[in-house]
């Protein structure tokens, strides 16, 4: 019993390691990780890894224009991403702020080519 504990705390300390080192690797601007918080966007992505919905990276492999990822953040199409639950649809995020997040995925599009 109490080496099943000690492996849960292995597999949180290393879950919350991962996280704090993807967002070290990727240098994620401030404003951004603001914005993804703010709407909960980060409770489901990730920059370059998959969480409950795909990494941003492979969004920016997708090469939506800015709008179209707008329109996604509103609509999303499930279709898009097989094998993934469907994302929740965000009306709520101002469009100005949805624009900013679809420049910064579609700005990861060299560094999902690097990456091939
Ligand atoms: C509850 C979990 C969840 C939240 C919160 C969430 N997403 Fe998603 N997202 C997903 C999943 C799952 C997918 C893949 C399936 C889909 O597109 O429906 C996805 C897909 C996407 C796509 C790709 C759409 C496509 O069709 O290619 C974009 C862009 C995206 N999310 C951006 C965002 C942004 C920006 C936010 C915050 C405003 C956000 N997501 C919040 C789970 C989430």
């Amino acid at each position: 019993m109490k080496k099943k504990i000690g492996m849960l705390w292995a597999t949180a300390v290393a879950l919350m390691m991962g996280i704090s080192t993807a967002n070290a690797q990727v240098k994620v601007p401030e404003n951004i990780t603001a914005l993804m918080n703010k709407y909960t966007c980060s409770a489901c992505h990730r920059v370059d890894a998959r969480l409950v919905g795909p990494a941003y990276t492979d969004v920016a492999k997708k090469k939506y224009t800015n709008e179209k990822i707008v329109e996604l953040i509103y609509k999303p199409e499930p279709a898009n991403w097989p094998g993934y639950p469907p994302m929740v649809p965000m009306p709520q995020v101002p469009k100005e702020d949805a624009l900013t997040l679809a420049k910064y995925i579609n700005s990861l599009a060299p560094k999902a080519a690097a990456k091939k």
